[in-house]
């Protein structure tokens, strides 16, 4: 049996440590494609989301005491409306200068390795699907169609609250888009960002009053699979549940 210090956790921190002498040696891996920080699907159905719309009386002191995981759900609908204030609150840009575009979370180097994907399950206006979030254009992309809620529940290692939620948050990464720069150090960094991307939704469904739960426990291929997505350039990472809150 090995000792846990030489499991691949323990070894994964230790050589991507940087330190004064090796952040300027040249790694083994040889050269590494910078891919597109965008992705889209041309030739897919598209729903145009409205323009983020909000109260501006909430508090961020209030919303920060009062986040919560959240893990029961009414199958009351939520409108496009909040499902476009939520991805907006997530990944939305803010800011245009040059050649990037700033969004509501902060990125290592400005990569942006997460994509969103969104299994709608009660949304009005929107037919129950799996969708891919286009940053650009603030657009759904539908891959296909159907109620996956109860595959995706099973796929979260049987979590009831996947299948009860209004709509499941999947994010995945593009390895390349953060490893061109960072090397294998890129790993540390595209966790962050995810961890970044779901604590806005996290506060954005508190202030909209909607429960919310991040996911980390999940079967990866089986999200993979429905996503039509390798699993290696680009992979689930993370999950997050929102819906209306049973009382
Ligand atoms: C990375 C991560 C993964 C998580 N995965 C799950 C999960 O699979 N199932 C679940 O019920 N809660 C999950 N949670 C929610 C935690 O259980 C929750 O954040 C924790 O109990 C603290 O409660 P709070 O978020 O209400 O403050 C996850 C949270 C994080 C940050």
């Amino acid at each position: 049996m090995r000792s846990y210090k030489e499991g691949i956790a323990y070894q994964y921190l230790k050589e991507t440590k940087y330190d004064r002498e090796s952040i300027f040696r040249r790694d083994d891996l040889g050269p590494i494609p910078r891919p597109s920080v965008y992705k889209n699907y041309p030739n897919a159905d598209r729903v145009t989301l409205p323009k983020p719309a909000f109260e501006e009386t909430e508090s961020l002191w209030r919303i920060l005491d009062q986040r919560r995981s959240r893990r029961h759900y009414t199958a009351e609908p939520i409108s496009i409306q909040t499902l476009a204030n939520l991805l907006w609150a997530t990944q939305g840009i803010t800011l245009s200068a040059s050649e990037y575009q700033f969004r509501t979370a902060p990125s290592a180097g400005a990569l942006y390795p997460v994509e969103t994907y969104l299994s709608i399950h009660y949304v009005s206006d929107i037919r129950p699907g799996i969708y891919h979030y286009n940053i650009l254009d603030f657009a759904l992309e539908e891959i296909t169609q159907g109620n996956f809620a109860d595959r995706l529940a099973r796929a979260a290692l049987d979590q009831a609250m996947v299948a009860g939620g209004a709509a499941l948050f999947i994010w995945t990464a593009i390895v390349l888009r953060s490893m061109w720069k960072y090397r294998n150090r890129c790993i540390r960094y595209i966790f962050m960002d995810a961890g970044h991307i779901a604590q806005n939704l996290q506060l954005a469904a508190t202030a909209l009053n909607l429960g919310c739960c991040p996911i980390g426990a999940f079967y990866d291929e089986e999200i993979n699979q429905l996503l039509r997505i390798d699993g290696e350039e680009e992979t689930a990472i993370y999950l997050a549940a929102v819906g209306n809150l049973s009382s």
